[in-house]
């Protein structure tokens, strides 16, 4: 009813507004969930609800992290349930089925062990939608499937085929009691053939976790006689209607499963419903039966119902693309589109503790989305942004710790601070509603003060250090807890960031240790070395001084080269070559002071220093474009009073390394992350997450729109003489609601109240945003040496 009435409106506003917009009525067939399919990106391309639990797709043996890639490799099930461009091992994957015929009809002639089965799908048959995934395999067998929340839908369509007696070939459909990466542990299946059902569960291991995860499956065939129903064992089976499976000796992996038979129907469909739950296998029938109804039109229905929901989710944002290509339009809300694949909504759906909040999981993991996913979500879904923290603060509640990386009902590794804290400041900030923010500064207090026996998953290592010495140290003696002893210089600048939050947090709400966290946000200025310099690889000095370095507990400077972990160098993460920064160089986290860029810009020599710094970085292949920590470091020109080059470098990025091809991300997607930062980018304006400040630049297209969903007020970011070919990037002036707007960045206001910003553009950088008045607020709010431009 309310998608009808809207879709009228809407249609109004069309005609209105036909004149100069391309129609948006149909954005989403510019969703393209093929993008960043391969090369790493690692997306979930299959069909799924926004922060859907259920998420079919096919899996391949190649580059499966998301399950499906266009990589080339071969198809090996379908399966329910995935994450979405996360690095780590495959994800999940649990229970595939797969379609095929047995030759002349004998179960012992079909393939049932993943390798034996594999078969690549027809070329150009792939079609992945919102909320729908069709391919055909190479054996003619069609599949297709859409989902529910918690139960996916599939249609396999069995071409005729004869035995070579002439009789009619019987479609067989096995169910695999395995996930991606062959982690399940001990596992159960047990068949009945009269109602063509296969219920069944097992234990598995998160993809980049400690512990094991239950899963609990129930498939029913519909519309299809079974003939025939057993196990599989290895390449063998039989008429057994149970099994359970365990690890062999040594952790030997067996494999197994059920199958059944049918008559195959006259339109040669068997539908498979399935579905999923972490919490019994009844749980998981009862999902599936209230879910998907029994009907002959079920999958039209749920895939029509998948697309009204995305058509909801991505109705806040209205488009005038201004003649730009397709393709960036189709970026644009592909990107937009990952970033509500994940966190999933499991509420409903976790054994672990009894309540009434909301519970999210695969916050995968937060040190990728606290800097422009969570951002994002909480403009265009407040609602289930504020549902994510409440679920951040529930775990804590119930197991003690704000989660910084959490899949799979698991805890996740811990790649530096504790940035729960920062999603917790920027909803702070923004004012989110329906937080118990008392509960949210205690978990932040929690993250700042107390050491975990294991910091690895959880909250933050070497605090005794950290409180006595105000850094973290090289090497430091720590009997309290126990993580991987690295990244020293990028937990210090983090820890410092995180802190900054609670200092944020904890002065709004009146505490009075809120200048303890604030003096401690100052501490990443302990790690920098006035006279370090930086020479390249074949001894040529990079020509800047002062670094951040280790330093050890004595007080005594440590030693890391400002280039290692970057791609001039060698590559660091928790496992390979764990070094004093994380997964990047000091040349990279030298930026991250996101709350005193100032600061930072001072202590480096001043503006003009720290712009040809932050050039060098982008130009001579030390920054990453495929991490995250490289996000604001684009937008960093602003702090400067350079606008206009953070503009200029977003284009050299847009789309040489961001584009709408299955390639088209340069890293993982991790859960959207990427998606975000494009999203952002393109909407010219970008986040800096745990402060109220968007930093403007201009849009890639005539104009965007955004449509807050709770005050119902339209922000309008508007180019003046735009230019689809992209030489006019240069904010010449600015208006505000039709008044002269001089600074390069605007606060949350801008979408809560429904203002609209006019940006005048041209072909040269201008003086516009950058007088010191102009600048986006850092702590130390004056930059010295500073004269504009
Ligand atoms: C289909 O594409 C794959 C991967 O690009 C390729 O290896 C294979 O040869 C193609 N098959 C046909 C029939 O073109
Ligand atoms: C697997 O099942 C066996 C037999 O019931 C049991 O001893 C073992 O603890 C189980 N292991 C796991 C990981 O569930
Ligand atoms: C797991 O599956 C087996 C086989 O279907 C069933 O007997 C058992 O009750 C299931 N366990 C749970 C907790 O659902
Ligand atoms: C050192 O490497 C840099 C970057 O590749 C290059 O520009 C420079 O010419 C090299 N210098 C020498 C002396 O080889
Ligand atoms: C401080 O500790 C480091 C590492 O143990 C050592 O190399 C250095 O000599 C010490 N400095 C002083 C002044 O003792
Ligand atoms: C698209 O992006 C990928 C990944 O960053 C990059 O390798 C490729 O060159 C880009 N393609 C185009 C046409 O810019
Ligand atoms: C948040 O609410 C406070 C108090 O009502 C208000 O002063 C502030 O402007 C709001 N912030 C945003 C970003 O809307």
């Amino acid at each position: 009813m309310a998608i009808l009435q809207t879709s009228i409106l809407y249609s109004l506003l069309l005609l209105q507004s036909a004149q100069n917009t391309v129609a948006t009525r149909d954005d989403l067939r510019y969703v393209n969930p093929l993008i960043g399919s391969t090369n790493g990106g690692n997306v979930f391309a299959g069909a799924s609800l926004p922060y859907g639990m259920a998420k079919p797709v096919a899996d391949v043996g190649g580059q499966n992290t998301g399950g499906f890639s266009t990589d080339g490799s071969k198809v090996t099930g379908f399966s329910h349930m995935h994450d979405s461009g996360t690095g780590g091992n495959p994800s999940m994957g649990n229970f595939p089925l797969f379609p095929q015929y047995c030759e002349d009809n004998i179960v012992d002639n079909c393939k049932f062990p993943k390798s034996a089965r594999a078969i690549h799908y027809k070329n150009d048959s792939v079609v992945a939608k919102p909320g729908y995934f069709a391919l055909t395999l190479e054996s003619g067998i069609k599949a297709e499937m859409t989902a529910e929340r918690r139960t996916a839908l599939y249609r396999f369509t069995f071409p005729r085929s004869r035995a070579a007696d002439g009789s009619d070939l019987n479609p067989l459909i096995l169910l695999d009691l395995t996930d991606l990466w062959d982690s399940r542990q001990n596992a159960s299946i047990s068949l009945d053939a009269d109602s063509g059902r296969i219920k069944g569960n097992g234990t598995f291991l998160p993809s980049f976790g400690a512990g094991s995860y239950k899963s609990y499956f129930c498939a029913d065939f519909v519309n299809a006689e079974v003939k025939d129903s057993g196990i599989w064992v290895n390449d063998r089976a039989g008429p057994v209607q149970d099994l359970f499976v365990t690890r062999g000796f040594n952790n030997f992996y067996l494999q197994g499963g059920g199958y059944m038979t049918f008559d195959r129907p006259h339109d040669g469909i068997v539908t498979v419903r399935v579905g999923v739950s972490y919490i019994s296998t009844d749980q998981a029938c009862k999902n599936a039966e209230s879910e998907v109804p029994d009907s002959e039109d079920a999958f039209d229905d749920l895939r029509k119902n998948a697309e009204n929901e995305w058509k909801q989710k991505l109705s806040p944002i209205k488009l005038t693309p201004g003649g730009v290509s397709d393709e960036m339009i189709s970026s644009f809300w592909s990107g937009i589109y990952r970033t509500m694949l994940s966190p999933q909504d499991l509420t409903g759906e976790n054994p672990l503790w009894k309540s009434d909040e909301p519970y999210f999981d695969s916050f995968y993991c937060l040190w990728d989305a606290f800097r422009a996913q969570h951002p994002f979500l909480t403009i265009i879904d407040p609602q289930a942004q504020s549902k994510m923290v409440r679920s951040l603060l529930d775990t804590f509640k119930h197991e003690g710790w704000l989660p910084d990386c959490r899949m799979s009902l698991c805890k996740g590794w811990t790649q530096g601070g504790s940035n729960a804290d920062v999603v917790l400041a920027d909803a702070y900030v923004k004012n989110l509603t329906g937080i118990d923010w008392e509960l949210a500064y205690k978990a932040m207090v929690n993250d700042a003060e107390n050491e975990p026996l294991e910091w690895s998953y959880e909250g933050r290592g070497g605090l005794q250090s950290w409180k006595r010495l105000n850094y973290v140290p090289y090497l430091d003696f720590d009997y309290i807890g126990f993580g991987t002893n690295s990244r020293s210089i990028s937990r210090t600048l983090e820890y410092a960031y995180n802190d900054y939050g609670l200092a944020i947090v904890g002065k709004g709400l009146g505490k009075k240790d809120y200048t303890t966290y604030l003096s401690r946000s100052g501490n990443w200025q302990n790690l920098y070395k006035e006279d370090q310099k930086s020479l390249l690889e074949n001894g040529t000095d990079t020509g800047f001084t002062g670094f951040f370095q280790p330093k050890y507990i004595n007080g005594t400077w440590g030693y890391q080269d400002p280039i290692a972990c970057s791609a001039l160098a060698s590559w660091c993460s928790l496992t390979s070559n764990p070094s004093e920064t994380f997964e990047s160089s000091i040349w990279e986290y030298i930026f991250f002071v996101p709350h005193d860029m100032a600061k930072l810009i001072e202590m480096v020599g001043g503006p003009q220093s720290f712009v040809s710094r932050l050039d060098y970085f982008h130009t001579s292949g030390l920054a990453d474009m495929g991490n995250e920590p490289v996000f604001l470091t684009v937008y960093d020109y602003h702090y400067a009073g350079r606008p206009g080059l953070s503009a200029s470098r977003a284009h050299t990025y847009i789309p040489s390394s961001f584009n709408a091809t299955h390639n088209g991300l340069p890293g993982n997607d991790d859960s959207g992350a990427m998606g975000s930062f494009l999203a952002w980018s393109l909407m010219g304006l970008f986040p800096n997450p745990g402060q109220n400040v968007y930093l403007i630049i201009p849009p890639f297209f005539e104009a965007v729109a955004i449509t807050h969903p709770e005050t119902h007020k339209t922000a309008t970011i508007r180019n003046v003489n735009f230019d689809k070919t992209y030489k006019n990037i240069f904010i010449q002036s600015a208006k505000l609601n039709g008044k002269p707007y001089t600074k390069s960045w605007i606060g949350h206001e801008f979408f809560t109240q429904g203002m609209t910003l006019e940006l005048t553009l041209g072909d040269k950088e201008s003086d516009w945003g950058t007088h010191k008045e102009d600048l986006p607020p850092s702590l130390s709010d004056s930059v010295a040496g500073y004269e504009g431009m």
